[in-house]
């Protein structure tokens, strides 16, 4: 095999950076596109010119030529079945974070892809973001020393998180925080999160969306560092655009600080005010570059599948962050820290 035939399912905001990312790709013979939306479907079929293109995901599942397939659905209820799916056709799977609803329902997914050998990556984007990864670096080569602790507060604007509130009961914990405390595991593997404790303040989107307006979340790793993680998702829509992130990884020999706010590039207009205009996380295109790691990503994970390489984000550590964010809402609910490992699933009966 020199070549892929992929299919992404739901080319919303995600997918349709993924499957524009695929139409470019040197190792993609055929693209397959399924879109339950008809004028967002034609839209990507302007944009992308595929091989064929649905509204049945189905036959995207049932098509035998296609090896690969990007799963970029919403609402997040559909991740664990059409994953599922997918895997057990027998195709590699890309699926956007969250892994699933459920610790069962990652478990299961795992055993799936693991028994079959297929390869099952959760979008956990940020890991290719290059400003990230320079702070990995310095941790991984010892340029700072002992790990002490790292703190992430990230910040969407109220605009962004009407959509996300608007179509799951997910926490700010599962939904945002999820990228960053990915990110601080990742960088710090392989010590192990033994203590989850969080907040989550309830004041202004609780009576517009009964939702939290942000969540706090700090974990003890097994050599006492404390990783602390902010997500917030009311941030005013006059912000000039989508997120703003700030990250300090300090240790006994020196500190990374990242500024993520997306200010160093303005854009102003007499319509629009100003604006900064490449501060989403997946990052848009940009010409025939993209603003973000959501591109990179996905060419990795196209490659992996050819030339059978260890994916980036195995689908092991997502399942652990995953219960790191449930220990993070059952600790918000009851006000007190949660051991991990944690042995229950306390999602498992909510039917998100
Ligand atoms: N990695 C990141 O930086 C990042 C950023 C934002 C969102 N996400 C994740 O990506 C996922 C997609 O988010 P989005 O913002 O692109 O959502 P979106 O709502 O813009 O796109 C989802 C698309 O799926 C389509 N869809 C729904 N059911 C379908 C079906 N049965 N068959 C085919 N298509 C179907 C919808 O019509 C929609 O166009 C979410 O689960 C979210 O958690 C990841």
């Amino acid at each position: 095999m020199d070549k892929l035939n992929v299919g992404v399912i739901g080319t919303g905001w995600c997918g349709g950076i993924r499957a524009e990312t695929c139409a470019k790709s040197a190792i993609v013979d055929e693209l397959h596109v399924a879109e339950i939306k008809e004028d967002r479907l034609k839209e990507i079929i302007g944009l992308t010119n595929p091989t064929s293109s649905t509204t049945d995901y189905r036959e995207i599942i049932e098509n035998k030529d296609i090896q690969a397939v990007i799963i970029s659905t919403t609402p997040e209820n559909l991740h664990f079945p059409m994953a599922k799916e997918a895997l057990m056709a027998g195709k590699h799977v890309l699926l956007e974070k969250p892994i699933a609803r459920t610790l069962l329902e990652a478990d299961e997914l795992i055993k799936i892809s693991e028994d079959k050998k297929l390869k099952f990556q959760i979008g956990y984007s940020q890991r290719f973001r290059s400003k990230y990864n320079y702070a990995r670096q310095k941790l991984l080569d010892g340029t700072i020393g002992e790990p002490v602790s790292v703190f992430i507060s990230r910040n969407i604007t109220q605009q962004l998180s009407k959509r996300i509130v608007g179509r799951t009961r997910l926490s700010p914990a599962a939904m945002e925080a999820t990228h960053d405390l990915d990110f601080a595991l990742w960088c710090l593997a392989p010590r192990k999160p033994i203590r989850v404790y969080s907040q989550q303040v309830e004041k202004v989107l609780i009576k517009s969306s009964n939702s939290p307006d942000c969540q706090f979340i700090m974990v003890t790793l097994d050599d006492g560092t404390v990783i602390t993680v902010g997500a917030g998702w009311v941030l005013p829509s006059s912000y000039p655009n989508y997120s703003s992130t700030k990250m300090e990884f300090i240790g006994s020999e020196g500190a990374v600080i990242i500024d993520d706010t997306h200010s160093d590039v303005t854009l102003m207009t007499q319509k629009r005010g100003i604006e900064y205009p490449m501060s989403s996380m997946p990052g848009e295109p940009v010409g025939h570059v993209f603003a973000g790691p959501m591109a990179e990503e996905t060419n990795n994970f196209l490659e992996c599948v050819l030339f059978d390489r260890p994916t980036i984000v195995q689908a092991r550590e997502a399942r652990k962050v995953m219960e790191v964010y449930l220990a993070a809402d059952l600790s918000a609910e009851r006000g007190e820290p949660i051991s991990m490992p944690m042995n229950m699933d306390p999602l498992a009966d909510k039917g998100e």
